[in-house]
């Protein structure tokens, strides 16, 4: 572990430097892993895991289209594709990548496989932290350990392929063998993780759940809708309303501050823009706090969990997903960012 200062806090995290990839593979060089699951992290993580020369196999339950996605993937049923229980039997460390939904619906068919010596890994600490109303209790004779990239499926394939890595937290709840944490940070570099620091799993899915509902989506999402909305009742045109509010923002302000941040795109733009942005930062700031506060409690006494429990293990929980996400998709805002994009010139 290197002692990193963030902003004047010492941390502790794992580079790859000091936990190569040939070390990951000796590690885990007498391990099956079982990548349960094939929906956005089964495939990144499980692909990552294989091109870097681990042993992995994949639980998915069969005739549906994933299963299809994983034998396009190169996965050979009956060799490295089974279904859930065969994989769950097999595999010495078990990667649980359902939906969190359909990890409490699983887990009595795959607690019977979780026997002494193994390691359960999760990408989200919601089963465990929650299991009050989830139900997943382990054994306590085998590891439960976790890795969490910070970021979709796709992202950490598509960043291992340009030789990038996601970062990823990780975190150990039980240790039975002794060799939990070894095994956890062997997983985490292995999967194409670029830089991993601690968290346990109560932190890991408040700190997610926050996020996500906060300024990686809700948040943003709300914030955006409310100034092309304004920008709209004032007579600006779709056009001018989607260019000031989402399009500036992503094709020209968020890859500088991604890479320089936001203080540096504060101290390099026009004099106006730093003027009128120091200003209204603190009014924004004041009037949304409260809203991340609420939030942050709503996460932390489980209510926010219980309703995704409830809604998600609906039997028609997608179709009524998909009118809420229709009625977005078709919303002014985003139809006129689908007409924005196909303009960009190298769509054309
Ligand atoms: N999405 C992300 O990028 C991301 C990022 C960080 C962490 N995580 C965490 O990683 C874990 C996996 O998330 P995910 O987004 O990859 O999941 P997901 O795409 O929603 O998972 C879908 C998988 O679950 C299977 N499944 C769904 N219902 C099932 C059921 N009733 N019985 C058996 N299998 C069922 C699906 O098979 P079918 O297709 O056959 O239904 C598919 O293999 C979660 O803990 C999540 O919080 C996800």
């Amino acid at each position: 572990m290197a002692e990193m200062n963030f902003g004047g806090v010492v941390e502790n995290v794992v580079t790859r430097e000091e936990f190569p990839l040939e070390k990951a593979r000796e590690v885990l060089k007498n391990e099956t892993i079982a990548v349960i699951g094939y929906g956005v992290q089964g495939p990144g993580q499980a692909l990552n895991l294989r091109d870097n020369g681990f042993n992995v196999i994949i639980g998915q339950r069969k005739g549906g289209k994933t299963w299809e996605k994983a034998i396009a993937d190169g996965w050979v049923p009956g060799e490295t594709l089974f279904d859930i229980e065969e994989a769950a039997a097999k595999g010495t460390i078990i990667q649980y990548l359902l939906s969190d939904a359909a990890q409490i619906e699983v887990w009595p068919k795959l607690k019977p496989h979780l026997t002494a010596g193994k390691a359960l890994y999760f990408s989200h600490g919601f089963g465990i932290t929650f299991n009050d109303r989830t139900g997943i209790v382990p054994p306590s004779d085998i590891d439960v350990i976790l890795v969490a990239p910070k970021g979709s499926g796709t992202s950490l394939r598509r960043m291992f392929l340009e030789g990038r890595g996601l970062n990823s937290s990780f975190a150990i709840f039980q240790d039975a063998t002794g060799k939990a944490k070894e095994r956890t940070i062997a997983l985490g570099i292995g999967v194409g993780s670029g830089y991993l620091f601690e968290t346990d799993f109560k932190r890991e899915v408040y700190s997610d759940l926050t996020g996500e509902r906060g300024t990686l989506m809700g948040a943003i999402q709300g914030i955006l809708l409310a100034q092309y909305e304004v920008l709209r009742e004032n007579g600006h045109t779709p056009s001018e309303a989607f260019n000031e509010t989402v399009e500036e923002l992503t094709q020209s302000l968020m890859p500088l501050f991604a890479e320089k941040g936001m203080d540096w795109m504060y101290a390099n733009c026009s004099t106006t823009a730093q003027r009128g942005a120091l200003d209204w930062m603190g009014p924004f700031h004041d009037a949304t706090k409260p809203v991340f506060a609420k939030l942050y409690s709503e996460v932390a006494c489980g209510n926010e969990a219980q309703r995704s429990i409830d809604t998600n293990s609906k039997s028609d929980y997608r179709e009524k997903l998909e009118d809420e996400l229709k009625a977005l998709r078709e919303s002014e805002m985003w139809r006129t960012g689908a007409v924005v994009r196909k303009l960009r010139p190298e769509n054309n």
